[in-house]
Order: structure tokens, then C-alpha cells, then sequence
């Protein structure tokens, strides 16, 4: 069994191809969040949903149930930033997860803004200690080279 788990969403397919590539760097297992419902892939119509679910604190329901993270020994934890902060279905997840007392790795993809995301995350993780987080900016994902090397340079710092 692999020592890390990577835990990702991803609505439009930057964090699954960051998640596959930590993947096959480290040999780690991989767990994809998947709301039952998709999100629209036109960003300002999947805002207004996102939107109005946290208005009414109604978070997506989750196709996918919460995986045993007592079994790794370190998790990275990765998705888009949505209104300068985590996506509306890994809130849903964090509501049901516990990290099992694991090292927790962020990733976060976004254009510009992720304020919040970090330290939300560290309010709403359960059980889990959170490490310094990997910012993605879309300049960065949409070049091969970059995004690699990005990736790299943190691995290193993380090993
Ligand atoms: C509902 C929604 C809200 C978003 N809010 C932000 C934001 O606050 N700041 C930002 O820089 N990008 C924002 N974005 C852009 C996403 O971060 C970007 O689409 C995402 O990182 C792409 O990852 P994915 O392909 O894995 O879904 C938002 C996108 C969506 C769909």
C-alpha cells in the first residue's frame, strides 16, 4: 500500500492533471471528491450556484464516501480556490473527514485570488496538520514546464 494519499476535486481538469502527475512521482494512491451533481464548466454559472449553496448552508452531496487515512502516513490535499477559498465540494468533504492525526500538503489552482483558502483550511480540516501551501496560478498550469517544475520544488521541500 502507498504511504500518501492524494485527495483532489477538480471541475474543468487542472488539479486532475496535477493530482495524476504527484501521483506517478510519488506512487501514491489516488481519491477523486465527486459531487453527485457536476458543477457547469462556464466558471460564472457554477459561481452562482456555488453561491447560493453557501448562502443557504447546503453544501453538494458527495458521490464518493470518506477513505481511511488512517492507513498513509501523509496526505496531499489539493483543488480549485472558488470565491478566494476552498470549493464548495471539498467543504463538503472536510464536513466528513477525519485526517486520521496525518501531515497534510496543500495544492490550490487558481488566477488570482486564494486569500482565505489556507486559512480556511486550517479551521476546517479535522484531525490533520496542515503544512505550507503550494499556490498554482493558471500561468503556471498551462505550461507544461512550469507546472513541473513547480511540482518538483515542492516535493523537494516536502520529502
Ligand atoms: C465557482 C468558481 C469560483 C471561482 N472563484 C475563483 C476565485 O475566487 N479566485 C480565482 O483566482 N479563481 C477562481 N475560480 C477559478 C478556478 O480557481 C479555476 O477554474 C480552477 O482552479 C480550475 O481547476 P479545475 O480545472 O481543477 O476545476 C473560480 C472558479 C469557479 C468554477
Amino acid at each position: 500500500m502507498a504511504e500518501t494519499l492524494i485527495i483532489y476535486y477538480s471541475s474543468t481538469g487542472y488539479n486532475q492533471k496535477v493530482a495524476n502527475s504527484i501521483a506517478k512521482k510519488l506512487d501514491a494512491d489516488l481519491f477523486e471528491v465527486k459531487p453527485v451533481k457536476p458543477y457547469d464548466k462556464d466558471m460564472w454559472a457554477a459561481w452562482d450556484i456555488a453561491q447560493a449553496e453557501r448562502k443557504s448552508g447546503q453544501l453538494p452531496e458527495l458521490q464518493t464516501n470518506v477513505p481511511d487515512m488512517s492507513q498513509y502516513q501523509r496526505i496531499i490535499f489539493g483543488g480549485p480556490a472558488w470565491g478566494y477559498t476552498i470549493s464548495n465540494p471539498l467543504q463538503a468533504f472536510l464536513k466528513q473527514a477525519d485526517f486520521a492525526g496525518n501531515p497534510v500538503y496543500p495544492w490550490v489552482t487558481f488566477y488570482d485570488h486564494d486569500e482565505q483558502y489556507l486559512t480556511d483550511l486550517k479551521q476546517q480540516l479535522n484531525n490533520g496538520q496542515v503544512k505550507d501551501l503550494l499556490e498554482l496560478t493558471m500561468g503556471v498550469l498551462n505550461d507544461d514546464q512550469s507546472l513541473n517544475s513547480a511540482i518538483d520544488h515542492w516535493l523537494e521541500k516536502i520529502k
